[in-house]
Order: structure tokens, then C-alpha cells, then sequence
């Protein structure tokens, strides 16, 4: 089934020169970008987007480094898009990534992992919503599609 997932370069990601690499992994897997912007994320927007979080010991570094920098935020589009994204980042500690995924091939820390990606449909629109809000993608016809969608 059509979805879509809301897809994030970390600080880390921006600093170290691999948005394009990212984003490349992600084009090349087939999944169709649908809305892109770099934004500084605030305490606020961080709070938010990481309220499942608010009660672990890392939280405080996760808002920290969530707001250290600049992050690019992105919609992605595709059949299962959220597992084939999540699929694509790897496992969440880049220790045990697989080699051929972002966080496999570009990370070393769990704090450092790159990359963040919904976890399920619902929480892809709660994020879509608290990131774009409504209306943030744009729906368009990608010539490639037939070569990579069967039906
Ligand atoms: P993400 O949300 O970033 O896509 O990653 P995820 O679903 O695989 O992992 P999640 O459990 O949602 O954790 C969010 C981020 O918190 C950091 N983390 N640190 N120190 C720790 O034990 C720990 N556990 C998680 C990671 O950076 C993770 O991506
Ligand atoms: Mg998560």
C-alpha cells in the first residue's frame, strides 16, 4: 500500500557532508521524495517529536543533539515506505547496522546514527504533521514509477 514516512538527517548527518549520500540510498532503493527542507530543529519542535522518550536517562542528549544543528527533514514516498526506509537506515545502534546500510556504513555511536525514521504509519503522520504540516508534500507523477511500482 501507498505511504509515506517522514524521514530525518540528523545534525551529525549535515555536519559530516552525507545528506547527499543519504538521500542517494534512498532515490536509488526507489522510494520518491515528496517534501525536503533544512531546518534548525528548536527545544520545542525536539520535545515533541521525541515525547516517547521523555521518561529515559538519554533524552536530554537526544534534545541536545537533535538541536545542535541543522537537520534535513524529508517526506518519502513508496509501498511500506516506513519499514523499507527503517530497512535502508539499519539497526538503531550503528554497532549492529548491517554493512550496506546508512548507519552500518557511516556510524560508529548510538548518539552519532546519522538518520531517523517513523517507526509506524502512525507515527509518520504525527511526525509529517508536527514537521510539514498539512499539506507539506507535493503529489507528482515520477516517469521512473513504472519501472519500479508493478501496479
Ligand atoms: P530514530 O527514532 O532516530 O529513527 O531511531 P530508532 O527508532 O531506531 O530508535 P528510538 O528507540 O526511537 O531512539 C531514538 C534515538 O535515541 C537515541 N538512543 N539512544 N543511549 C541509548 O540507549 C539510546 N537509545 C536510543 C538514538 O540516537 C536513537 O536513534
Ligand atoms: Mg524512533
Amino acid at each position: 500500500m501507498m505511504e509515506r514516512t517522514f524521514v530525518a538527517i540528523k545534525p551529525d548527518g549535515v555536519q559530516r557532508g552525507l545528506v547527499g549520500d543519504v538521500i542517494s540510498r534512498l532515490e536509488r532503493r526507489g522510494l520518491k521524495l515528496v517534501a525536503m527542507r533544512l531546518m534548525q530543529v528548536d527545544e520545542d519542535l525536539a520535545g515533541r517529536h521525541y515525547s516517547e522518550h521523555v521518561s529515559r536517562p538519554f533524552f536530554p542528549s537526544l534534545v541536545s543533539f537533535i538541536t545542535s544543528g541543522p537537520i534535513v527533514a524529508m517526506i518519502w514516498e513508496a509501498n511500506n515506505a516506513v519499514a523499507l526506509a527503517r530497512q535502508t537506515m539499519g539497526a538503531t545502534n550503528p554497532g549492529d547496522a548491517s554493512p550496506g546500510t546508512i548507519r552500518g556504513d557511516f556510524g560508529v555511536d548510538i548518539g552519532r546514527n546519522i538518520v531517523h525514521g517513523s517507526d509506524s504509519p502512525e507515527s509518520a503522520e504525527r511526525e509529517i504533521g508536527l514537521f510539514f504540516g498539512e499539506g507539506g508534500a507535493l503529489d507528482y507523477a515520477r516517469s521512473a514509477d513504472q519501472w519500479i511500482i508493478e501496479s
